[in-house]
């Protein structure tokens, strides 16, 4: 499409790779990427169409040649036959040219009743409920994923953390299903919004309706919309619904770059907690030895982008007086390229979850130290009697002797440990162990293997 801006024109210094005019056309127009709402822009005609016949504001002949036109033109578009002129500016009226040229006076009449203004924003509707009915199953793939990782790894025991410090023993298990917990927000929030973007703006035309006996209710039935939009100057301009979509797909990403951050973690040697598979990772053009995580490296930048659109189409919206400003026509780039960033990084992450090896050794070596079990210890001489605060004290204690001698609070006997409560008896030798930690969390929500199975088992069916 550039092409036609290479001829220099004689009359403009060399200065100037084009006049202005057609520097004004290239700035306008938007076909050059809303050439991707081509199926529903179709889609949308149709229904309209197809409501002008049904209200004889057309004839039923004008309604079959533009069903006959449009056929052909999604023929020429799947075949790349189609041409696309930027002079048209945008998809709308490169269809509807194309139309009029295979059908003559139908083509000319399918734009009764209707704006480019209520056009378009139907288009993006029906693109964006796609593409959230597409995200929706790959949210679905990654969590049944991690679920799968998380049933394997019921048992194995990491170090949990705080402040990047050892705090408590956990599961691997139960660190994955945290995140099937947040993908499973994400899909919450993306069931919300689509109930606001499924509704109808045509029929708004340009701002205020039109003149045309209309029938809104039949063309949002006929799409699959739940309702039509109730004030015609609202549903000519407001962009809401794709900004709440562009929040919700920030969201995912940022739960998608925190794993990615702890996938990056857990992979350096100096943690070596995890592998993941090789096609995931690539090497270094100069160091032989390096393997690195390019995938959630890669997912973590990626995030910061998706978030750039968020606040892009905010700052886009912000300023704007009722009703269409041609402003809007910039929504399409970040939706599109939100929308794309996301599907791709989801169908990854999905497949790389099956790919991520798990170091238990290593997990359990990271958990023994650091006194992980020090809470327990506290819980132990609470359920004996001493007031909790009086616990904490007795432990920090015991915590600061191994730390001087260097070993773990597992490692002391029973007579080192009465020195700092004579409420300690034999015992405590079960409660301090990783396993014993993990299993006495044993209630909804919490580390133990029983309640990570469990949870496994609620998920398995609401995902099934
Ligand atoms: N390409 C335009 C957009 O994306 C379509 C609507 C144009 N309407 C207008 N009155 N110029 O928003």
């Amino acid at each position: 499409m550039t092409e036609q801006f290479s001829k220099k024109n004689e009359a403009w210094s060399a200065r100037f790779s084009e006049p202005v005019s057609d520097l004004v056309k290239r700035y306008t127009a938007s076909v050059f990427f809303d050439y991707r709402l081509a199926h529903v822009d179709i889609q949308g005609s149709l229904a309209h169409a197809e409501m002008l016949a049904h209200q004889k504001i057309i004839s039923s002949q004008d309604y079959a040649d533009i069903q006959r036109g449009m056929q052909q033109i999604l023929e020429e578009i799947k075949s790349g036959k189609f041409e696309w002129l930027l002079d048209l500016e945008d998809v709308h009226l490169n269809i509807e040219k194309r139309l009029t040229e295979l059908v003559g006076d139908a083509g000319k009449r399918l734009h009764t009743g209707r704006s480019r203004n209520d056009q378009v924003a139907t288009d993006i509707r029906l693109y964006l409920r796609a593409a959230i009915d597409d995200i929706q199953k790959l949210i679905r793939d990654l969590r049944l994923a991690l679920v799968d990782l998380a049933e394997k790894h019921a048992d194995t025991i990491m170090p949990g953390f705080t402040h990047m410090q050892v705090a408590q023993p956990v599961t691997f298990g139960h660190h994955m299903l945290a995140y099937v917990e947040m993908f499973g927000r994400d899909a919450e929030r993306l069931t919300d919004c689509r109930k606001r973007i499924n509704r109808l703006p045509l029929g708004a035309a340009a701002l205020a309706g039109t003149t045309f006996p209309i029938d809104r209710e039949r063309v949002a039935k006929t799409l699959g919309f739940d309702d039509v939009c109730h004030n015609s100057l609202d549903a000519v301009s407001d962009r809401d619904f794709a900004i709440e979509f562009c929040a919700a797909a920030a969201l995912i990403m940022t739960h998608i770059s925190r794993l990615s951050e702890e996938l990056i973690i857990w992979m350096s040697p100096r943690v070596g907690f995890i592998d993941i598979a090789d096609r995931f990772c690539t090497g270094s053009s100069i160091m032989p030895q390096k393997k690195n995580p390019d995938v959630p490296e890669l997912a973590r930048g990626k995030t910061g982008r998706v978030n750039g659109h968020l606040v892009g189409l905010l700052t886009l919206m912000k300023g704007q007086p009722l009703a269409y400003n041609k402003d809007n026509q910039e929504d399409k780039e970040p939706l599109f390229d939100t929308a794309d960033t996301l599907i791709d990084t989801l169908r990854i992450f999905a497949d790389m979850a099956t790919g991520i090896h798990v170091k238990a050794d290593a997990m359990r070596a990271a958990a023994l130290q650091g006194y992980a079990t020090a809470t327990d210890l506290a819980d132990y001489l609470v359920k004996k009697g001493l007031p909790f605060r009086d616990a904490h004290e007795a432990v920090a204690m015991a915590v600061r002797h191994c730390v001087e001698r260097n070993c773990d609070l597992a490692e002391l006997t029973t007579k080192e440990l009465q020195a700092f409560s004579p409420l300690i008896a034999e015992d405590i030798h079960a409660v301090l162990t990783l396993e014993g930690s993990v299993a006495a969390r044993n209630h909804i929500g919490g580390a133990a293997p029983a309640q990570v199975k469990a949870a496994i088992q609620r998920l398995r069916k609401l995902l099934a």
